[in-house]
């Protein structure tokens, strides 16, 4: 994309300004971030092309994106915030869309570019965990009562019954042949499958509740200020209704982990409990009045779920003949699998700790 063309896409936005360059933004994963300057006083924007390959509908995640920034806007403004910093601000097109649909069918969007924020891209301090946790323990906060349907743009993210659907699919299609090698590793995911359904039943029959959930919960995901304050979330592409034990699940999985995910040395991975901890009291220094008991119950639970499915989904792929995720190399999935499931071991051995962590930390 050259200067002009981008010029033109920005041209269909509703921004104050003359704009003077538009240029990439190095940091994000999914998307193609830019930034755009604009001269004066005016502020700054961020120009983005949605990744149409893992969000098929833009304009269903485009209107979770704006009933969920309105929601909050109207928080902090309550509470005598900053609405321009506190909160993510969409900016529709002239013709009042929030986003624009070029003719060969990709979606770009504008929203305001928070000045003086800072990024983190990894969360390697128990301070940093402990923000991430507030991070999001604040946005869940802001959304606990949020009551408009959410439109599912990821179908079946983080439920375990669809995920056993596919599974199942899976191993009788048997489609790379690999299913005998790895009889195993398949045991790992049957012998658990009754617990984490029933974990999943308290969901579906509601004595778990459905909230809003960010479903991306890594710290470069929050912005901060230049103090370190946690200024607000971003990235809210993956916004959708689901269990908020779900995010802490996931930011545990990732946070928490002292190998990598696809640690080929599965002796280097196991759960922190300095970083369970640190993010445990962060998330719930906003959420402890919020949850209920049957979500506090089942807190430290989720991280072992997030992390099963995880163990499960690579597993999967391996089975498949690795179609989902990106690999290096032929056994990528298996180390992978391997590794994720040292830290569901982990966990499951910490278990009683974690849960007394929790408690400590709900009081
Ligand atoms: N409104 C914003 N203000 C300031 N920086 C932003 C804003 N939106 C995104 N960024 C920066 O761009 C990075 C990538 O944006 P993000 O929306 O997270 O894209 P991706 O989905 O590709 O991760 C963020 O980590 C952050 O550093
Ligand atoms: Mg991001």
């Amino acid at each position: 994309m050259n200067q002009t063309e981008l010029h033109e896409i920005v041209s269909h936005f509703a921004i104050e300004g003359i704009v003077v360059d538009i240029e990439p933004l190095g940091a994000g994963f999914i998307n193609d971030t830019l930034r755009v300057r604009t001269a004066g006083d005016a502020p700054d924007y961020i120009l983005q092309r949605k990744n149409r390959s893992i969000f098929p509908d833009v304009p269903a995640m485009m209107a979770n994106i704006v009933a969920v920034t309105d929601h909050i806007r109207r928080k902090v403004i309550e509470a005598g915030g900053d609405p321009t910093r506190e909160v993510l601000t969409v900016i529709p097109t002239v013709d009042g869309l929030p986003y624009w649909r070029t003719i060969s069918d990709d979606y770009w969007t504008v929203c305001r570019f928070i000045d003086g924020s800072v990024t983190y891209e990894r969360a390697d301090t128990p301070l940093l965990a402990y923000k991430g946790g507030e991070g999001i323990g604040r946005f869940q906060t802001q959304l606990v009562d949020f009551d408009r349907p959410l439109a599912e743009t990821i179908k079946g993210f983080h439920n375990i019954r669809w995920r056993f659907k596919q599974w199942d699919d899976s191993l009788a299609r048997d489609a790379a042949g690999r299913k005998a090698s790895v009889a195993r590793e398949i045991e790992w995911i049957e012998s658990r499958r009754a617990s984490m359904l029933s974990f999943w039943t308290l969901v579906e029959n509601g004595t778990i509740p459905m909230r809003v959930t960010h479903n991306d919960t890594k710290i470069s995901n929050i912005l901060f200020d230049a103090a370190g304050n946690v200024m607000c979330v971003i990235d809210l592409d993956t916004v959708m209704s689901s269990t908020s034990l779900n995010d802490f699940g996931d930011a545990i999985r990732s946070y928490a982990n002292t190998g990598a995910e696809d640690d080929p040395d599965p002796d280097n991975v196991s759960l922190d409990m300095e970083m369970f901890r640190a993010y445990t009291e962060g998330y719930l220094s906003q959420r402890r009045s919020t949850l209920v008991t049957s979500e506090l119950e089942h807190l430290a639970f989720s991280a072992r779920y997030i992390t099963y499915e995880q163990v499960l989904r690579f597993l999967m792929d391996y089975i498949d003949g690795d179609v989902y995720y990106k690999t290096a190399g032929t056994d990528h999935n298996l180390v992978r699998t391997r590794a994720q499931y040292r830290l569901l071991q982990s966990m499951e051995e910490r278990y009683d700790d974690m849960c007394a962590v929790v408690a400590r930390a709900a009081k």
